[in-house]
């Protein structure tokens, strides 16, 4: 069996049809859709109605299944299922000052995810369970393009440096509980390069997580910041980012090694489902 691809944009984005997720993937299909996935950065896989068993059944011809540290997003059916909602485990809606919501609302802001993990994630495969129409276009940064075009005076402040990347950053950018004594020892802030190598493509890439960042070394605080600011906004120009409108039972998968993503808002009282698995890393990140 052969899989049809399309591009969808020509900065990242590719959708591939005739592979069903359901079905176990045989190594020459499991071969293309990996390479088609390292050309295009964000790969969709329409119409595709598996349960989270086979979501996270998938997941496992790319790696291992991260099982998410926090109880509150994570699936109380299938652990290995992070729920990117604004409705709860019960099938309720959750107002926008629910701290889940809160929380879930930082994908607004652009990241990569796991970024604070000293061997952060490979990838992650985000499953459209229930749609938004008002909103909630998930949109893809392709940073190796960002690093190849960024001017000079911001690349001689990015090569060979590194940045801090801080779970704990998210309860300064919203209205969060602080994390404990026991989830700060839990979830040390991470030092990752801000130019790296990926390991498949062996391609650089400019790796920022804006929503972890909280410094930089050899700047001071506002220094980090701007300079993170500086290259957040370089980066999220339309020539270098794909942006999906969804539909239901779309499956994406991106890889967070050489992107950055977020959600533009929607309205919060339609409700938005989304089931979420994530690669783990198996290495730490390669400096450029
Ligand atoms: C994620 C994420 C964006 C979205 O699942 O990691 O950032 O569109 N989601 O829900
Ligand atoms: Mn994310």
């Amino acid at each position: 069996m052969s899989i049809a691809v399309r591009t969808l944009y020509p900065a990242l984005g590719a959708e591939i049809r005739g592979v069903d997720l359901r079905a176990p993937m045989d190594p020459e299909t499991f071969q293309e859709v990996h390479d088609v996935w390292m050309d295009h950065l964000v790969v969709v896989f329409p119409d595709q109605p598996i349960t989270d068993e086979e979501h996270v059944a998938f997941t496992r011809y790319f790696g291992q299944p991260e099982i998410f540290h926090q109880t509150i997003i994570r699936s109380r059916a299938v652990k290995e299922i992070f729920r990117v909602s604004n409705v709860d485990d019960d099938g309720n809606l959750m107002p926008p000052s629910h701290p889940t919501v809160q929380q879930v609302s930082l994908a607004q802001l652009w990241h990569t995810d796991s970024s604070y993990r000293a061997m952060p994630c490979v990838g992650s495969l985000l499953h459209g369970v229930e749609i938004s129409r008002t909103g909630g276009e998930t949109q893809f940064i392709n940073m190796y393009m960002v690093y190849d075009e960024l001017p000079d005076s911001l690349r001689t402040q990015v090569d060979g440096r590194r940045a801090r990347h801080d779970f704990g950053n998210l309860h300064r950018l919203r209205d969060l509980k602080p994390l404990t004594e026991a989830e700060k020892a839990a979830m040390p802030p991470a030092w990752q390069p801000l130019v790296r190598w990926h390991p498949v493509t062996g391609r650089k890439s400019l790796y920022i997580s804006p929503i972890y960042n909280d410094a930089i070394e050899g700047l001071d605080a506002a220094g980090a910041r701007r300079l993170i600011d500086d290259l957040t906004e370089f980066a999220a120009r339309p020539r270098f980012m794909y942006k999906h409108r969804w539909e239901p039972n779309d499956v994406l998968m991106w890889d967070n090694r050489c992107t950055i993503h977020a959600v533009t808002p929607h309205d919060p009282t339609e409700r938005r489902v989304m089931h979420r698995t994530t690669i783990m890393g198996d290495q730490p990140v390669l400096a450029a």
